[in-house]
């Protein structure tokens, strides 16, 4: 279980955020804030910038998170990493453009990470393309099985998530030709890994899945459209109905979610709403102040 105050630190000094608005968060007066700050760079240890009642927020790389909250029982991550895509990510000290191999390497540190964070019986539901295309074709997706299975996660499922965006057709290859054709799925996949074993049993609770949703969302092909990057205010968000299907289908009321690349907080968002607690690692102190300011729009909600 979290546990813990928080405080606002210094990397956050930077950004809008309103001290007096946060919950439960020690207020800070603004001559105690370093605009100077350094911001968190990939290897810092993540620190504490915001707790309530359900939610916590990290600033600072997650490949670390174990020396800092040790075996946390995390029981389902539900994270959309970054693909080394080139995403301009903001100056977070993270560069989004590694070769493709030490990006891989990389993604092994955090994979190992997240299963020594992980309870036994933990899940984890990586969002992640099938394909990318920068510097060459890489079978990205397939990548991801190997090394979270390499690193001791054991495989359950993938979900298709035809997010409906067509707007990535530029490259035809050879047009008409079957010279050098290219074919694109419009489609991300959702990889479904467990520590231990799959079955949890209930102990006295119950899920809040209803009927339906469980008979429609246990087929493995899900339709609903990608979020706005624009009006989220982050580069690569997904939908809050992502983290919504996959925290009622894989998690009992109480459990602990954790997402390793918060971005605007999504998966905190959806946590929050359906009674779950959650914790998020966010390197960009933008972004945690953008997570912050969104379940404080869920409290609001709430209390309204
Ligand atoms: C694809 S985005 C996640 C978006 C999120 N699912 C949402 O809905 O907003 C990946 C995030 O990982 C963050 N990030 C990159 N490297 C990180 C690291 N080592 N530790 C923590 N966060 C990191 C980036 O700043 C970015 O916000």
């Amino acid at each position: 279980m979290i546990s813990g105050a928080a405080t606002i630190r210094p990397l956050l000094a930077h950004s809008s955020l309103d001290p007096a608005g946060l919950h439960r968060l020690t207020a800070v007066a603004p001559a105690q804030l370093d605009p100077n700050a350094d911001r968190p760079q990939t290897g810092d240890v993540p620190e504490p910038v915001y707790e309530d009642a359900l939610a916590r927020v990290m600033c600072g790389d997650s490949g670390r998170l174990l020396e800092v909250v040790g075996t946390l029982g995390a029981n389902l991550v539900i994270t959309s990493p970054p693909y080394s895509l080139g995403v301009d990510y903001g100056q977070a000290g993270y560069a989004d453009d590694q070769p493709y191999a030490r990006y891989l390497d990389w993604v092994r540190t955090w994979a190992t990470t997240l299963l020594n964070v992980a309870a036994p019986g933990g899940r984890a539901c990586i969002n992640i393309p099938l394909d990318t295309n920068k510097g060459g074709k890489r079978a990205i997706y397939a990548d991801y099985l190997r090394i979270f299975q390499d690193t001791g996660w054991e495989y359950q499922t993938s979900i298709v998530w035809n997010e409906q965006n067509i707007s990535r057709r530029t490259a035809w290859g050879s047009w008409l030709s079957p010279s050098a054709p290219f074919v694109t799925a419009p489609v991300e996949m959702i990889a479904v890994f467990y520590k231990g074993s799959f079955r949890r049993p209930a102990s006295g609770r119950r899920g809040d899945i209803t009927r339906d949703e469980f008979l429609a969302w246990t087929l493995g092909t899900w339709t609903f459209p990608g979020a706005n990057p624009r009006r989220v205010g982050h580069p690569a968000p997904f939908p809050e109905e992502l983290p919504r299907r996959l925290i009622k289908l894989y998690s009992y009321p109480g459990d602990l979610i954790l997402d390793p690349f918060a971005g605007s907080g999504t998966t905190l968002v959806a946590s929050k709403r359906l009674g779950r607690a959650s914790l998020g690692v966010e390197i960009n102190p933008a972004f945690c102040a953008l997570t912050i300011r969104n379940l404080q729009m869920v409290a609001l909600a709430a209390a309204s």
